[in-house]
């Protein structure tokens, strides 16, 4: 017996409505063994004629596990006749939308009415997994796919993700670096994409600064601003996650976190540095010291160390670190890991004091007479 080719979204025939069947013949019963080998052999649970492109109300299911033995169910023309009021969650997936899988709420037992392999009728009650496989394949039979619960970015994702391998659409490589802001995210996608929607984007990213994690994405090209800013999310909660527990453990909240780490990501390069720069401003919040971070400036005022003026310093903003104590109210970038890390894993030192030279080396100091005499010796 050959397999029948099973057509994956987003080919339009899924959208097809299927037409009842007359009756149960030796033909249908031929198609009927077809498609549960298909099925069997995909592997999968469940399969309705409209995927294998034949739109006829047939379906055929087996859930049995793979230490049991097979138990094979036949629906033709089926009809849910009851639905319960309680819902229940599976993680769905399906063979038309391959190597996808998501949690879908449906009625947690139903009734079906059905002809059967013999054309007898039947009227069948499932609950659990069967409830929930036979309303998925009762959905292919209108032109539903389970993908059509999601939320509308999560399925055009999906479906546009499934387009890119059947009709060629390239997607493009953007990297977005360590330190990156929004607004400059902005700028870059701008520059790929000339029809990209940049004022929706920094309308939409606001309050989001260093949560869009910086990384090498593969947008296609007409990307939008809310799918990039839900793909840069993601991508944070991701790498974030091996890390939540020594957050939740370190006595800062992740959104302080990420603060401390964008302060650091400017402030300096290395691993090394960051930490014992790390150590230095926890030890400046603890005593109500102002922290005095220099790499807020080019944040709110668009200027760098080398062009502040004592003006500057009292420039009114709640993220001037020199005027209020603390730290900012928001992220001053999109940090990359090393940062997030290196706020997280603090040197300890009785340092409270730092510099860069020009070089770009590090000088510490224990109290203001060493910081003067740092800047004596490596500023002049
Ligand atoms: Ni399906």
């Amino acid at each position: 017996m050959s397999l029948l080719k099973i057509i994956e979204a987003p080919d339009p025939r899924l959208r097809v409505i299927s037409s009842p069947v007359d009756g149960v013949d030796d033909e249908l019963r031929s198609l009927m063994d077809q498609m549960l080998e298909t099925m069997y052999a995909a592997p999968g649970i469940g399969l309705s004629a409209i995927q294998v492109n034949i739109p006829k109300r047939v379906i055929v299911l087996d859930i049995a596990g793979s230490e049991e033995d097979p138990d094979p169910r036949y629906f033709v023309n089926p009809e849910i006749v009851w639905q319960s009021d309680e819902m229940e969650n599976y993680k769905e997936g399906c063979l038309s939308l391959p190597e996808y899988y998501a949690e879908v709420e449906r009625p947690g037992a139903c009734h079906i009415r059905h002809l059967d392999y013999d054309g007898k009728e039947h009227l069948l009650k499932a609950e659990g997994l069967l409830a929930t496989c036979i309303q998925h394949e009762i959905d292919h039979l209108e032109g539903i796919l389970f993908v059509d619960y999601l939320s509308v970015l999560r399925r055009n994702m999906i479906l546009r993700k499934l387009a890119k391998g059947d009709y060629g659409i390239n997607s493009v490589s953007i990297t977005f670096p360590e330190g990156v802001t929004i607004t400059e995210i902005g700028e870059i996608l701008k520059l790929k994409f000339l029809d990209f929607d940049e004022a929706t984007f920094l309308r939409l990213a606001k309050g989001k600064e260093g949560f869009l994690f910086p990384d090498t994405y593969n947008f296609l090209p007409n990307i939008g601003p809310r799918q990039v800013i839900f793909e840069m999310e993601e991508n944070f909660d991701q790498k974030l996650e091996p890390l939540m527990l020594e957050i939740e453990e370190s006595g800062h909240s992740l959104e302080e976190i990420i603060i401390m780490a964008s302060l650091l990501e400017e402030e300096a390069r290395t691993r090394q540095t960051r930490k014992m720069i790390a150590g230095i401003l926890w030890n400046r919040i603890e005593l109500g010291m102002l922290l005095q971070v220099d790499a807020v400036f080019p944040y709110i005022i668009g200027k760098n160390t080398f062009q502040l003026t004592l003006e500057d310093l009292q420039f009114d903003s709640l993220y001037n670190t020199y005027k209020y104590p603390g730290l900012p109210p928001g992220a001053i970038s999109n940090p990359g890991l090393q940062s997030i890390e290196s706020a997280l894993q603090p040197t300890e030192s009785d340092y409270l004091f730092y510099l860069s030279d020009r070089d770009g080396n590090t000088h510490y100091a224990v109290n203001f007479e060493g910081h003067k005499r740092n800047k004596r010796i490596y500023l002049r």
